[in-house]
């Protein structure tokens, strides 16, 4: 019988103020709250709903892709590899992966500790052969993973993730990549393609209004963390698609003139005045292989669906 092997990494994320961060984006000219601040336990669920709403195309479109060319992906990138997986969540998407891919060990890695423990334990139970290096991290930053399992060294960064970076972030974030995988590996990534603005239009202003309820818990996952008391009511969701810059931007905007207080600080808002939220960029294939070879990355893969609106991409580091 072969036994599982469990190891468990907490690395201290490097102590980033929310105070600070958040009144600092707030008393911008152009008032801004950082994306990752949508994700508190709600803002989880809400962005689960959100992949499971009809307009938005991504996640049902990737996973069909990585249904279909299962047996591709194994022989692009191989067996008994160590697969890192960078911001694994509840490590739904790699199940596609895992029985065919059989890699030596999974290493997931995750900002929530509860989440990644969670999820950790479901595939265990789910795959009694599976070997797992879970590391707690921001992997947005800059870190040494801390995985002992010697072996070529594979990442997966599904969801279209990526987009959520400006692009000199993006390239940042796939040289950390490139260093973590060393020379003879490879990275899986999936990525929006550019596309109708209709369609992006519609995928993030979906009719059920989730992505509303998802962009405006941000304020209130604001109110609980630092004594704020926006009121959600005094708000309404934006998104649009910019073409200029190539992306979908998410804003929040102020239905009236009003002071809210966050922080024991005062912000006064305008009428109509709005908060950034997210950018969401889309690439051609051209530009994400042109961004992937500036990180460092060589020879590619490339799938995509029939409608041309998501691609897969398997970069190698050589
Ligand atoms: C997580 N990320 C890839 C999503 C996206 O499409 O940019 C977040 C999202 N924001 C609104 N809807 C989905």
């Amino acid at each position: 019988m072969t036994v599982q092997t469990l190891k468990f990494y907490d690395l201290p994320t490097r102590d980033i103020d929310m105070t600070s961060e958040v009144l600092s984006g707030l008393s911008q000219a152009n008032k801004q709250i950082a994306p990752k601040y949508f994700y508190d336990e709600i803002g989880s669920q809400l962005f689960t709903e959100i992949t499971r709403q009809p307009e938005y195309y991504p996640t049902r479109t990737e996973i069909g892709l990585l249904r279909s060319l299962n047996e591709d992906l194994v022989t692009a990138i191989g067996r008994n590899v160590v697969l890192i997986e960078y911001g694994s969540g509840s490590s739904e998407k790699i199940r596609v992966l895992l029985e065919n891919l059989r890699p030596s060990v999974y290493a997931p890695i995750d900002i929530s500790r509860e989440y990644l423990a969670k999820s950790v334990e479901r595939l265990r139970d789910d795959y009694h052969w599976l070997n797992v290096e879970a590391t707690c991290i921001d992997y947005s930053q800059d870190f040494d993973l801390p995985i002992k399992t010697k072996g070529r060294r594979v990442g997966f960064f599904p969801g279209s993730s990526i987009g959520n970076f400006d692009p000199d972030q993006a390239v940042k974030f796939l040289k950390r990549v490139r260093g973590h995988v060393g020379s003879d590996g490879g990275l899986l990534i999936g990525v929006d393609l550019k596309k109708n603005h209709d369609v992006l239009n519609s995928a993030y202003n979906d009719r059920a209004g989730i992505t509303g309820r998802f962009n405006l818990n941000i304020l209130a996952h604001l109110n609980t963390e630092l004594a704020g008391n926006f009121e959600l009511v005094k708000f309404r969701h934006e998104a649009g698609y910019n073409a200029q810059k190539g992306c979908v931007e998410m804003f929040l905007v102020s239905e009236v003139a009003q002071e809210v207080e966050i922080a024991g600080q005062v912000i006064s808002f305008q009428a109509g005045e709005k908060i950034h939220t997210e950018n969401s960029f889309k690439y051609s294939s051209d530009d994400f292989i042109e961004m992937a070879v500036g990180a460092g990355f060589s020879q590619h893969h490339f799938w995509t669906d029939e409608r041309c609106w998501f691609g897969l991409f398997y970069l190698y580091s050589a």
